[in-house]
Order: structure tokens, then C-alpha cells, then sequence
């Protein structure tokens, strides 16, 4: 066996393969590049970001995968079942090249402790969202959904700018859905009550902007290291709260957070300094946000401090990947190992104090949101009663655009070459001349972020816009515009891939938020649409138990047959977002399915 820590994994650049397809190459490239040591957040676990989301089950597995991806003829499917290669079938050319099962199991099993021990026993692998499907691409792949987030935070503070955010009627709708009902371990509490747009506070500069704001937010790491840059992008002043120097540091280096400090007192006179000026700066402070949260309401009460905005994303979802209090950060890998439940219990009781203090944000006058990572669940079990007073942030401020079709469209150029990706957000901007923020987004992503890993893009695109820049981009590489083909994907956080009660479902038009058919309907269709890997992952985002989900990837490689799946997967793929929202009852999904023509059999009235 390879030592793990001397691997050092980067992914081949150029246009010439060693695969015999270019779906295969892509897929080796990109599981490659998830674990680049520029990507991944601890490559030498094979762990990719999220907690403990992995890319492979282990070395072996990881090189078997390579492997036989080099071997696989172009009418065969590679199955991989959490992380292992299982089984090479013989399908056709328009078959995906790698079908991918990670972390799944049966409802009553699907508990923490069963999932770690079946880990244990090296029998499964946590692969949350993009890791185990080989199409994160750093810390970029949230920064415009962040960034996006916190423009509407802006606007819901601002009533000036008139637009509004969230779904409005959304933001009540959840009372009394009473998760785990019927299903014989949930404790029934009603969830959903919070009220997202009302919490706004008139703070802000007329303009939707966060100018003159303070954000205060928790983690720092694979994703969570997004918010301090889309907070000022948005032109704010943020705190960011993480118990690892480290993490805090590598977002200084590839220009993430300004600057860190290890001492509150400094950190909070630089924001509150900025603040006051109206100015852009993010601070990151070594601590623990179950102290430094409920410190920081103390002196909120005290009128030392004026935070308007409280979010998280310190990795919640998973309990041994939050470190409690009183535990030291050099003894919290030892010790959740040592002891996994009694670590859980206080990882919970300290989330409890975390969620309490943010609810205190939120009696004070701040707009307080869940930022995706299951923490009022955690916090709930671990006694904050009120952990549901503040709403998740799709239901705030993301639904309307899922009612479209509208998600996290990414791509990566496997060429290697940063130019690939400026021709390409020049293409982007050319093909929605009329989208005034993707224009000003691609902008200010070309000018800010730093390439990790493969150079890469992403940017929200919706239904019968997907496929548009999908063609594009393979004409670009067919005419040698482009230095080599380009791999298309997307988050498994997307309109119609994912069921998660606590993140994207919360709080569904019809109740239907647990419902799982979706995101396994949404893998199916990709998979008869010619997409050229296809996964279906559990516990991505909120951690077991909590959600079911689908990922797609397509390849531009310039070839005929290549239109021909881009058009069909780039469709269908948002198409099941709008389909799933109209399902549930969101008006504005049936018009877009009326005015876009997307064929819902039950819809009235029918396109
Ligand atoms: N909102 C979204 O769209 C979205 C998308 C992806 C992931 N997530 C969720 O967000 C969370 C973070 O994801 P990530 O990829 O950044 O995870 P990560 O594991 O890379 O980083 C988590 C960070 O939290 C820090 N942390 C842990 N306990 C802490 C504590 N008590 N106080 C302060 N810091 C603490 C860790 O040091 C680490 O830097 C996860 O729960 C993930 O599932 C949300």
C-alpha cells in the first residue's frame, strides 16, 4: 500500500488522453482533481471537504478506480459503490461511464452510529455532496450561491430596493410539518416556523447592498470559507469564527479572508472600524463559536458590538466533525474516536449554547438563517428548544429561483488552461446579454477568484438556459477555440436533485419535504439522457438520515454525439427542478414550465 501521506494526487492537463473515452478521462481527471492538494481539504484521508466527505474508499480503491477507467471500452459502465469499484458492464456509447452509489442506507439503519460502523468495518464511505462524485471544484462551487444569498439578505434588510426576497409565502408555510412524524424515531417537533424575510431590521444603505453591515458567521472551512468573500463582495463587514488556525489561514493565501487574528477583542474593533466606514473586510478569529457566539450577544446587549446578520457553516451535520467546547482542537480527533457518542452528546449540548446565541441575534433585531449544515437539528437534540426559530436559507431566500430551474451550473476545463475559462465567461455573458447580475457575477469572479485545482467556473443558470451554454461550449472546443474539452456539472444542492428537509425541502409548498422519489427520478432520467457520470448519494449537507440526493456530469468534447447528450441532460436535468416545483404547488414554476414548454401531464392548465 501507497503511505498515504506522500501521495500527492494532481490531475493530467492537456487534450490528449489516456483513456479510450473522453467521458472516462473526465471522470479520472476530475476525481483526481477533487483530491489535488490545492482542492481537497485533507487529501491525504481522501477526504475532500465537508467533514468527512471522500472521493474514494481508500487508496486502493482510489487506484483501482483510475485504473480501470483507463481500461473501460466506451460502450462499458463502471459501477462504484461508496467509493470502491465494484463491477464493469457492457452498456452503449450513450450509457453513463460511471455510475456512483455513495453512503446509502435503508431508512431504519440510517443513523450515525450504524453509518460508522459500517465505515469501520470498511464496508461504505461518506460521500457527501461533490466529493464522492468527483466535481467539487474548491471553495468556488458555493461562492456564488453565497454570494447570491447574501445579496438577498441585503435586499430582505433594505425595503427600498423593493425587490424581495425569498418566496414570501414560503416563510410560514412550514409550521406545524412536524418532521419524523409516521416514521417511528423522529421526535415530531414542529420545524419550519421561522420567518426569514421578516426578520429584517432596515438596516442598509438603499441600495441592497451590505454596505454598513456586520455578518457574524461560524467555519471557515471547504465551503464555509466562501462566506467572508461573499459577504464582501456584497461590500460588508464579516466575522468568521473557526477553531483551526489553519483553515483560517489558507483562506487568507487564496484570498478568501483578509486577514485572522487569535484575539476577539482586535477582531471585533476591525469589523465594527469597517462597519462604521461602510467598508468591505473580512476578519477571521481563532475560537470556538459556542463561546465566541454567545460572548459576542453578551456584548450586543452591551451595545460593544452591532451584528445585523447571524449565520453558520461550521460542519454541524456531523457531530464528531464539531468540536465541543470544552474539548481542546489538539485532542478533538483522538477523542471522538476514543469515545464517538460521548462526544456527540457534547458536541450537541455545545451547539445548543451556539443555536441559543443565535436566536438571541435574531430577539435582537438581526436577520439570523440556517446556512445548510443541520445545526438547529443538532442544537435541538442538544436542548435549545427554540433551535426552529430561525428558517433555513432556502426557504428564505432560495426558492424562487429552484421554482425556476435555477441552480449551481459549473464547469471545469480539463485543458488546464486558465484561458479556457475566460473565453468561456465571455461566451456566457454573450449568450444572456439581458442578465444584468450573471454578467456583473462572472465579472467579479474573473477579477477575484483564485483557481483551485482545475481551472473552473460556476454560475446559476435555469431551465432552457443550461443547455445553451453547454452547446456553445462544445462548438468552442470543436473549432479549437478551446484548449481541450470541457466537463460540465453541477452541486447535488439543485432544484430537482435532492430531498433534505432541513435545507432544500424545508418547508415545501405541499408538505412534501421528505418525500425522496425526486432526487431518484432526477438520477434516472440523467442516466437515459446520456450524462456521462451519474450519482445518488445520502446524507450529503445535513449528515445521515437527513437527505437523499442526485449529481450529473456531461463532457464537451467537441464531438456530434456530445451536442446531442449536452442538449438532452442540460434540459432534463433543471427540467425535473421546475417539474418537482410545480408538483409541490409553486406558481411561478408552472409558469415557467407553461411559457418554456415543459410537458407536466397533471399541471392545469396543461402548456
Ligand atoms: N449552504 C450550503 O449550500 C452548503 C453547501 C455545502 C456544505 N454545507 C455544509 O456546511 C458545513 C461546512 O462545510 P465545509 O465544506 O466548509 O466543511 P469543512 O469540514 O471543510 O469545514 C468545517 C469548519 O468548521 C470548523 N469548526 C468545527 N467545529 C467548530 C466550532 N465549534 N467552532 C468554530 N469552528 C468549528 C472546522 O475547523 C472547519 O474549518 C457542512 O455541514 C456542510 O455539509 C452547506
Amino acid at each position: 500500500m501507497t503511505p498515504a501521506r506522500t501521495r500527492i494526487v494532481r490531475a493530467p492537463r492537456g487534450a490528449e488522453r489516456t483513456a479510450k473515452s473522453w467521458g472516462a478521462e473526465a471522470a479520472k481527471r476530475m476525481l483526481m482533481n477533487n483530491l489535488d492538494p490545492e482542492v481537497a481539504e485533507h487529501p491525504e484521508d481522501l477526504v475532500v471537504y465537508g467533514g468527512t466527505g471522500k472521493a474514494a474508499r481508500s487508496w486502493e480503491a482510489f487506484d483501482a478506480i483510475v485504473r480501470t477507467l483507463d481500461e473501460l471500452e466506451p460502450d462499458e459502465t463502471l459501477l462504484v459503490q461508496s467509493g470502491k469499484p465494484v463491477g464493469v458492464f457492457r452498456t452503449h456509447e450513450w450509457a453513463p461511464r460511471v455510475l456512483i452509489a455513495n453512503s446509502n442506507l435503508v431508512g431504519d439503519w440510517a443513523t450515525w452510529p450504524e453509518f460508522r460502523r459500517l465505515e469501520q468495518l470498511g464496508l461504505t464511505m461518506y460521500g457527501q455532496m461533490t466529493a464522492g462524485s468527483w466535481i467539487y471544484i474548491g471553495t468556488q462551487g458555493i461562492l456564488q450561491g453565497t454570494y447570491e444569498t447574501f445579496a438577498a439578505v441585503a435586499r430582505s434588510l433594505d425595503p427600498s430596493t423593493g425587490s424581495g426576497t425569498g418566496e414570501g409565502s414560503g416563510t410560514g408555510k412550514g409550521t406545524g410539518t412536524g418532521k419524523g412524524t409516521g416514521t417511528g424515531k423522529g421526535t415530531g417537533t414542529g420545524k419550519g416556523t421561522g420567518t426569514g424575510k421578516d426578520t429584517g431590521s432596515g438596516k442598509g444603505t438603499g441600495s441592497g447592498s451590505l454596505a454598513g453591515t456586520l455578518t457574524l458567521t461560524g467555519g471557515a472551512g471547504g465551503m464555509g470559507g466562501a462566506q467572508p468573500l461573499a459577504v464582501t463582495l456584497n461590500e460588508g463587514a464579516v466575522l468568521v469564527v473557526d477553531v483551526d488556525e489553519s483553515r483560517l489561514a489558507r483562506r487568507v493565501e487564496h484570498g478568501y479572508l483578509d486577514e485572522y487574528t487569535q484575539n476577539l477583542d482586535d477582531a471585533v474593533a476591525r469589523v465594527m472600524a469597517a462597519k462604521d466606514a461602510g467598508e468591505p473586510l473580512s476578519v477571521g478569529v481563532v475560537g470556538n463559536a459556542a463561546d465566541v457566539f454567545p460572548e459576542l450577544l453578551r456584548r450586543q446587549h452591551a451595545g460593544e458590538v452591532a451584528v445585523d446578520i447571524v449565520t453558520d457553516q461550521t460542519s454541524a451535520h456531523d457531530p464528531l466533525a464539531y468540536l465541543p467546547s470544552e474539548i481542546a482542537f489538539a485532542d478533538w480527533k483522538a477523542e471522538a474516536a476514543r469515545d464517538p457518542e460521548g462526544f456527540t452528546v457534547k458536541a450537541r449540548a455545545s451547539m445548543a449554547r451556539h443555536v441559543g446565541a443565535m436566536v438571541g441575534f435574531q430577539d435582537a433585531g438581526a436577520a439570523v438563517f440556517d446556512y445548510g449544515n443541520s445545526i438547529r437539528r443538532e442544537a435541538e437534540l442538544g436542548g435549545c428548544e427554540r433551535a426552529f426559530a430561525f428558517p433555513g436559507f432556502v426557504p428564505a431566500y432560495i426558492r424562487p429561483l429552484f421554482a425556476e430551474g435555477r441552480g449551481p451550473f459549473r464547469w471545469v476545463a480539463l485543458s488546464g488552461d486558465p484561458e479556457d475559462i475566460a473565453k468561456t465567461d465571455r461566451a456566457v455573458a454573450e449568450l444572456f446579454p439581458d442578465d444584468a447580475p450573471l454578467r456583473r457575477w462572472l465579472e467579479k469572479a474573473g477579477q477575484t477568484v483564485h483557481f483551485e485545482g482545475l481551472p473552473a467556473r460556476i454560475c446559476w443558470l435555469g431551465y432552457k438556459e443550461r443547455h445553451l451554454a453547454g452547446l456553445k461550449f462544445n462548438e468552442m472546443v470543436a473549432s479549437g477555440e478551446l484548449a481541450g474539452p470541457i466537463v460540465i456539472g453541477r452541486d447535488h444542492l439543485d432544484s430537482g436533485s435532492v430531498a433534505s428537509p432541513y435545507r432544500e425541502t424545508e418547508a415545501m409548498a405541499d408538505g412534501s419535504d421528505a418525500i425522496a422519489d425526486w432526487p431518484l427520478l432526477n438520477a434516472l432520467l440523467n442516466t437515459a439522457s446520456g450524462a456521462a457520470w451519474v450519482s445518488i448519494h445520502h446524507g450529503g449537507g445535513v449528515g445521515i438520515g437527513r437527505s437523499i440526493h442526485a449529481g450529473q456530469v456531461t463532457v464537451a468534447d467537441g464531438t456530434a454525439l456530445a451536442a446531442e447528450k449536452l442538449e438532452r441532460v442540460l434540459t432534463n436535468d433543471p427540467g425535473t427542478g421546475v417539474m418537482r416545483h410545480v408538483d409541490a404547488g409553486y406558481e411561478r414554476a408552472a409558469e415557467v414550465a407553461r411559457e418554456r414548454g415543459l410537458n407536466v401531464p397533471m399541471m392545469t392548465p396543461r402548456p
